[in-house]
């Protein structure tokens, strides 16, 4: 079996370093148990990323939360987002009581942000497949990013987790520095806001010394120590892991191309890091079915359009083109860093055997 993620060769990767630095880290709990590896971890993010503040957190729903709070956001709040993402975008805001705006996502599946007009407290942009959105056409005072996919990828030659007044990252086991489970973090440049996210991820206190004067709602999203080894070892795998993720992209591009297969394109205006390769095909639920019985695990990113979710939606009465034809129709391949030659063969070949007629030629526009 081709596995979407092959977890097994994570810890084939960083097993060794991990569970020798972990013995040594509880075996001298009482000196190092502290945030080293935290703090290590933060250092690295906010080089790659070109950020002023890292913040470790517990995941990168927790993170998106976190975002919410430290930008003021209150029940009733308007909150502008995108129609098509993980479910880990929307929920947060709903959490918080506040109303999603859902808004549609470009043809290269990020969300849309040249039509926002919306007058809403803060808008929550999404960018997906390793590709963001196109900052630079926003005009609002408060931008959340949830570049929760994002990290390695790049908006104009900069990082594009450096874009917004926060952004976020997810290290799940699905993105392109993984953990076992997930982890999370919350960036920015703003000092302000800095303090806010430090206080908020720790339940809106500094310490227990502060009496009544407890000033932000907060969660507990406290890094711990072991989790941030994981994350500290894996960082060390990062660009090895983007290289080999380029690499099968650009082979999956040259075999795809000729079976007259539709490949998900890429903005002019980023550079991908190849998080998810993404197809378009005429049925990606039957295709996900044959691939996997024929020994090819495929993923359906995505299958939802909140603004179509009566739990999550007051605009069901939307018409958002491109989040139904991405709906309908974006399939992804194994992609992971860990698949070796012969599998993304495999996959082709698979690919080969498993595609109807009606599933070539599929036409992102019109
Ligand atoms: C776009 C997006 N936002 C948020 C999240 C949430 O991250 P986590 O799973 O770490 O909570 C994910 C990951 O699943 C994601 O893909």
């Amino acid at each position: 079996m081709v596995k979407f993620i092959p977890i097994n060769r994570l810890y084939n990767d960083i097993g060794e370093q991990y569970l020798d630095l972990v013995s040594t880290l509880y075996k001298n709990a009482d000196t190092h148990f502290e945030d080293h590896y935290t703090t290590e971890c933060e250092t690295l993010l906010k080089k790659i990323c070109g950020r002023k503040h890292a913040f470790l957190t517990t995941s990168g729903t927790a993170s998106i939360n976190i975002m919410l709070l430290a930008a003021d956001i209150n029940p009733g709040d308007n909150v502008v987002t995108t129609s098509y993402s993980c479910p880990a975008t929307v929920m947060p805001i709903k959490l918080m009581g506040a109303n999603p705006i859902f808004y549609d996502i470009n043809r290269y599946g990020c969300q849309d942000v040249a039509n926002i007009t919306h007058t809403a407290k803060a808008i929550l942009v999404t960018g997906l497949y390793g590709d963001s959105c196109d900052f630079d056409k926003i005009d609002h005072p408060m931008v959340l990013n949830d570049s929760a996919q994002c990290l390695g990828g790049l908006y104009k030659n900069k990082s594009s987790v450096s874009y917004g007044d926060m952004s976020i990252l997810s290290f799940a086991t699905n993105k392109n520095c993984p953990v076992f489970g997930t982890y999370g973090a919350v960036l920015t440049d703003n000092d302000a806001l800095a303090d806010k996210i430090w206080l908020m991820r720790r339940n809106g206190y500094r310490n227990r010394d502060v009496g009544n004067s407890i000033q932000h709602i907060g969660i507990n999203a406290q890094p711990h120590e072991d989790k941030a080894l994981q994350l500290y070892c894996s960082l060390q795998y990062l660009e090895k892991w983007q290289l080999r993720r380029k690499q099968i992209a650009n082979f999956y591009k040259d075999e795809l191309k000729k079976l007259d297969i539709t490949i998900r394109p890429s903005p002019a205006y980023s550079e991908t890091n190849n998080h998810k390769f993404c197809i378009f095909v005429n049925d990606k639920t039957n295709l996900r079915d044959k691939m996997l019985d024929n020994g090819v695990e495929c993923q359906l990113h995505y299958t939802y359009n909140f603004s179509q979710v009566p739990i999550l939606s007051k605009q069901l009465d939307s018409n958002f083109i491109f989040t139904e034809k991405f709906k309908q129709h974006a399939i992804s391949l194994p992609s992971s860093p860990w698949l070796t030659d012969t599998e993304a063969e495999t996959v082709v070949q698979t690919l080969k055997k498993c595609i109807a007629d009606a599933d070539k030629g599929v036409t992102i526009d019109g």
